[in-house]
């Protein structure tokens, strides 16, 4: 309760901020080394969505900080499928319902996140209807549909942004959870209705909604050409297009070092840069959807702060050079907040620091490393800004 009455106060408070936003569009241009300027300004400057994840849970003055720092958000939990509907038959949507008129009175770009996802938050009253029923296949696909309908139905026009389908793929290495392991349970979308559980899942959201831009959103260890995971996004990407589903982008999650598979992620700005044009190229827009860097795995490092800046320079510079960037997200506002400190795999080393605000709202030196890595944009468009189109509209 205490979330919806603050996301009411929160609504008044953007309706007016919202208002003054364009003439507070500030007249100095941010510099490319990012200094001194919201990535709010830089996203207006460079064309490219900047966002935060944006909980059910948050008071009114991180609402507003998120207005101030950012032009995007993502729902970090209440769209999940648990979230709206613990018992079978019952949705809420009140969570929801402040969020979704939250952004629209903010002019924030919401991506609503996520509509099916079988590793973790899945409501554990589908997983019993599929075992007790007698064709799995046919209840999981009414499942789906209803899904869709009461979810997408409700929102059709207000979310830019769906996250369709999270995460289908095998957590290590190509292909799908077939198995439960300790790491992850089976992808039962996969196992019920096999690939096409996919494309099924698009077209059922193009139809509730056929202006939202819809979005795969997945967990690479090291977005780049050659690792066995990326190749197999790349793979899926190529045979849903092939069979023109209605996949519009791309989500790169991007928890950089939640394992520890590869502490430098990304190899390079490079590697990673090339991947997201290789996804381009197939059609598809692409942005980075959860960005955090865990600061524990650089404490080795002479200053890990300056450490987690170069990283998170690393990730913006890629999607201010590749044209098929239309987005960078970072999964939370202020360290203190952030989900590794609760996660299973990651709470033993909180508090993780993995975020661009430090405990009390300043500005770390990732913010600004933010900002002029995505103002690599306009390196070579002269005066013009925005320097490129941002991608896609706003809903109003
Ligand atoms: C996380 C949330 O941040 C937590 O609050 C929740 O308890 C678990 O999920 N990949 C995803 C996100 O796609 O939905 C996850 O969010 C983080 C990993």
């Amino acid at each position: 309760m205490r979330s919806i009455k603050f996301f009411s106060a929160a609504l008044a408070a953007a309706s007016i901020l919202a208002g003054s936003a364009s003439a507070s569009l500030a007249a100095t241009r941010c510099p490319s080394n990012g200094t001194g300027c919201s990535l709010a300004q830089v996203a207006r400057e460079s064309g490219i969505f900047v966002g935060t994840a944006i909980s059910s849970e948050m008071s009114a003055t991180e609402l507003s900080d998120a207005r101030a720092n950012f032009n995007a958000a993502t729902s970090e939990n209440a769209f999940k499928w648990d979230q709206m509907s613990r018992t079978q038959g019952v949705t809420r949507f009140d969570q929801t319902d402040a969020l979704v008129n939250w952004a629209l009175a903010a002019k924030v770009r919401l991506r609503a996140h996520n509509l099916f996802w079988h590793r973790i938050q899945m409501p554990q009253w589908v997983t019993q209807s599929l075992a007790s029923s007698s064709d799995p296949a046919a209840t999981l696909r009414q499942l789906m549909k209803d899904r869709v309908n009461t979810v997408v139905g409700r929102y059709r026009g207000k979310v830019a942004i769906y996250d369709v389908v999270n995460e289908p793929l095998k957590l290590f290495g190509a292909g799908y959870d077939t198995q439960d392991t300790a790491f992850t349970p089976k992808n039962i979308f996969y196992t019920t209705l096999g690939e096409s559980y996919i494309a099924d899942a698009f077209r059922l959201t193009h139809k509730a909604d056929p202006k939202a831009k819809l979005f795969l959103n997945e967990l690479l260890w090291d977005a780049r050409i050659g690792d066995p995971k990326s190749d197999a996004l790349l793979a899926l990407v190529r045979r849903l297009k092939k069979a023109k589903v209605p996949l519009d982008g791309v989500g790169l999650q991007t928890h950089a070092m939640l394992g520890v598979k590869s502490p430098n992620f990304p190899s390079s700005t490079s590697s990673l840069k090339r991947y997201i044009d290789a996804l381009g190229k197939l059609g598809v827009k692409v942005e980075i959807t959860e960005l955090d860097v865990r600061l524990p795995l650089l404490a080795s490092e002479p200053d890990p702060l300056a450490a987690q800046a170069a990283i998170y320079r690393r990730i913006a510079s890629a999607c201010g050079k590749s044209k098929a960037c239309t987005g960078l997200t970072v999964w939370g506002q202020r360290d203190a907040d952030s989900w590794l400190d609760s996660y299973g795999l990651t709470r033993g080393t909180a508090p993780n620091r993995p975020l661009l605000l430090d405990d009390l709202g300043a500005r770390k030196p990732a913010y600004p490393a933010v900002g002029a890595g995505l103002l690599e944009r306009c390196a070579s468009s002269g005066k013009r800004r925005p320097c490129s189109a941002a991608w896609p509209r706003i809903p109003r």
